[in-house]
């Protein structure tokens, strides 16, 4: 069961409800990320003193612990480190070799992340951009959608109401047999919703291990034949064997440093080891801990779901709620909640298209919890809404 020590760093009384951007950490990620500071402070891959060992063990066990959460094998799959969501996806649609493909595919509900890297690549390419429509429950009509050597690049779970690419395993299927490749933004499914992934065979996901209990970090987890359909358009230390004046051997040629096809120059080893530690911390969690949040979730969405003031993006209960509060402005109640020492979000989340263009909403408020929340935390949420509203 998660324990409150692990949190102990807040306040009295301090709820802290933005988990969608970073989640909070727990103690035993802080532990390890210390630890590599202060017991084994090393550049990974390239040392060979007894420091460089320990780190480079440490991250070799975080690839193999994210390819075992997803449920992936690594006969297929690689694991490599970036800064965070955006840049990885950016890495991967940035050297893309457009001859491969006849256009890009993106979805209206998307955070900026994928939605503007895809416009990039379309300038980049001169290949045409589609924007489609997703269902309320998340999903895609794959029917009516071309695929044909598409590159599809949609995420799995929405960051202002959490809904799911719930036929992701169909999509995927239909992508492949168009001859297309699909990319999977994972930013807001990792952490509490992580199995709508395990074992799918996408060709990359791209996630952030801040927004699961883990430092700031991010993740590419590619399909080892995705390169075959790219060219190397970023590159330096770290990911060659040899140079020549002219030309290079890239590491990445043997499966055992395929890893360093997207990790350019020195990687955040400490965040990568604390990493390690977030995925032991998610995976010891009981059963009772996700009961936990799910009752938290329900008992706020229902709550607020019984004002009429209250005008909510989601169409269901999730953890990540999005609304905003007839006749109050947003940012002002966002910023009346902080003094009750409330920390929510405000605004449009990046994901400007669909809820200012699309649907035409005001700025929300958005409200994310985390495996941290207590149903005090909830309680006082009520107290100070209902005092507001
Ligand atoms: C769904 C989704 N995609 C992409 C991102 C971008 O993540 P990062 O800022 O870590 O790159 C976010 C961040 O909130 C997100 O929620």
């Amino acid at each position: 069961m998660v324990s409150m020590k692990e949190f102990d760093y807040l306040g009295k009384g301090e709820v802290y409800l933005d988990s969608a951007c970073q989640s909070l950490r727990p103690r035993p990620v802080i532990e390890a990320i210390n630890q590599y500071y202060t017991e084994h402070n090393s550049c990974g891959e390239r040392v060979k003193y007894k420091w460089g060992v320990i780190t480079d063990d440490k991250v070799e066990a975080t690839r193999e612990k994210v390819l075992k959460y997803l449920k992936l094998s690594s006969r297929k799959y690689t694991v490599s480190f970036t800064l965070n969501t955006t840049y990885g996806i950016n890495l991967i649609l940035s050297q893309l070799n457009p001859k491969h493909f006849s256009k890009i595919i993106t979805s209206e509900i998307e955070h900026n992340s994928p939605f503007l890297s895809s416009m990039a690549f379309s300038k980049r390419t001169g290949l045409p951009r589609e924007v489609i429509e997703r269902n309320e429950d998340g999903s895609i009509d794959v029917d009516e959608y071309d695929f044909k050597r598409a590159v599809v690049v949609v995420n799995c779970a929405s960051n202002f109401d959490g809904r799911k690419l719930k036929n992701i395993k169909e999509l995927t299927k239909v992508v492949h047999k168009a001859g297309g490749i699909i990319i999977i933004d994972a930013a807001q499914a990792m952490a509490h919703s992580a199995d709508i992934l395990k074992g799918v065979e996408v060709d990359a996901i791209c996630f952030s291990a801040h927004k699961m209990y883990a430092p700031s970090l991010g993740v590419i987890v590619w399909r080892d034949d995705l390169t075959e359909k790219m060219e190397v358009g970023f590159i330096g230390g770290g990911m060659v064997d040899d140079v020549k004046k002219e030309s290079y051997l890239l590491s990445a040629e043997s499966k055992e440093h395929r890893y360093t096809r997207f990790e350019s120059g020195l990687q955040a080893w400490g965040e990568i080891v604390g990493f390690g530690a977030a995925l032991d911390w998610l995976n010891g969690l009981s059963k009772k801990d996700w009961k936990n949040l799910e009752d938290n979730t329900r008992e706020l969405y229902d709550f607020l779901a019984n004002s009429d003031k209250v005008h909510f993006v989601n169409n269901e209960a999730n953890p990540t709620m999005s609304f905003y509060v007839e006749g109050l402005d947003s940012h002002m109640l966002g910023n009346a909640l902080s003094r009750k020492n409330i920390m929510a979000r405000t605004g449009y989340f990046c994901a400007h298209y669909y809820l200012d263009h699309v649907l035409g909403l005001p700025p929300l408020l958005r409200f994310s919890l985390g495996l941290h929340n207590r149903p005090e935390d909830i309680d006082k949420v009520k107290k100070v809404m209902k005092e507001v509203i």
